[in-house]
């Protein structure tokens, strides 16, 4: 029986220290520390041996159960650390390899060539104003000379908060706001979020941007709204840029005017750019009626001047080809990318 267990612990010894990971440490303690395990089974017999060989055996096994759990002890402590140095070189890292490149964003082709206009404005000594996108009726129509049931609210119908207040459908009430505000000389333009009760297709949409300007001195005349303007669009188009005025009809200017200028594709032949015409309608204009000058506490024989509004999607559509207002609000990154 001596025997037998010394060669447990011999064996116990041998086969700890080749056990590969916890699982098979863990087979190896039942089999020799378990309730069925081989030195349980030895210590089972101990009832067959002598008074005097029992103390002896019971002594040996007692040293060979110790001696086997403390190698089980140090095995795993060994197996742990080894897991661990396994687990800290898994997940190294190397400080030396190229990042991941976060994805740089630009400006929207709206806003880029908004920022064009705004510099083309200011080297004018035009400052830039802004006012709110939810407008009174009053800065909205009544005080642009656009009163109820004037056929003019038709084609500017909108989305309304209630009776007296709207989502302004054109910039124009910042004239109005700049005029209260301000006495002359104002020189202002006025870019911002206009809407409109439009259905969504290729030239329309539900909200759009425009851009206002307003002039108002003593003896502004209409010279100075065409030289202004034309000067403006040979600082987009090019100094060749050839324009017309055309007679219009806005409520708060008179006279008013459209603006076009000689299409720069076909050089007014006409073609599908500006549909034939050989002309391209930019933006409309006037002198100030003077009805809103008064409204906003502005003498008219003392004061005139001129105003113009434009849209800003047609033009950035025209700079860049571009065939549908959708894309600009879709945000697809495929579309954006290009500009
Ligand atoms: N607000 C006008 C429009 O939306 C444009 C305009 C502005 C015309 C200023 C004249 C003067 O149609």
């Amino acid at each position: 029986m001596l025997n037998a267990l010394q060669k447990i612990k011999e064996q116990a010894a041998q086969t700890l220290a080749n056990a590969q990971d916890s699982k098979a440490l863990d087979e190896l303690r039942v089999k020799y520390l378990g309730k069925k395990g081989e030195l349980t089974t030895i210590l089972k017999q101990m009832g067959s041996l002598s008074a005097e060989e029992r103390p002896k055996v019971g002594q040996l096994a007692n040293e060979v159960r110790a001696s086997i759990e403390s190698l089980i002890a140090e095995k795993n402590a060994a197996l742990k650390a080894a897991m661990l140095d396994k687990r800290l070189e898994l997940e190294t890292i190397d400080v030396t390899m190229p990042g991941k490149a976060a994805p740089l964003g630009h400006a929207h082709p709206l806003s880029k060539v908004l920022e064009e206009l705004k510099e083309i404005f200011m080297g004018m000594g035009f400052s830039v104003v802004e006012g709110p996108e939810v407008e009174l009726d009053y800065y909205n129509f009544e005080a642009l000379n656009i009163p109820k049931n004037h056929p003019a609210r038709d084609t500017q119908d909108t989305f309304y908060i209630n009776d007296n207040v709207l989502l302004r459908t054109q910039t124009s009430p910042v004239q109005i706001r700049a005029m209260e505000k301000q006495k002359p000389p104002i020189r202002i333009i006025s870019p911002g979020r206009v809407y409109r009760s439009d259905a969504v297709d290729a030239t329309h949409s539900p909200l759009f941007h425009q851009i206002e300007g307003l002039v108002v001195d003593k003896g502004v005349t209409m010279g100075d709204l065409k030289g202004t303007l034309e000067q403006f669009v040979k600082r987009l188009y090019g100094d060749h840029s050839v324009v017309r005025f055309r007679p219009h009809h806005f409520p708060f200017t008179e006279p008013s005017a459209e603006l076009d200028v000689q299409c720069f594709s076909c050089g007014g032949k006409g073609c599908r750019l500006c549909k034939g015409e050989g002309w391209i309608e930019i933006l409309g204009c006037g002198m100030v009626h003077p009805k809103v000058l008064s409204i906003c506490g502005i003498d008219p024989e003392i004061y005139s001047g001129f105003a113009f509004g434009m849209g800003l999607e047609r033009i950035v559509m025209r700079r860049y080809n571009i065939d549908d207002m959708r894309l600009f609000f879709e945000n697809d990154v495929r579309f954006l990318n290009q500009f």
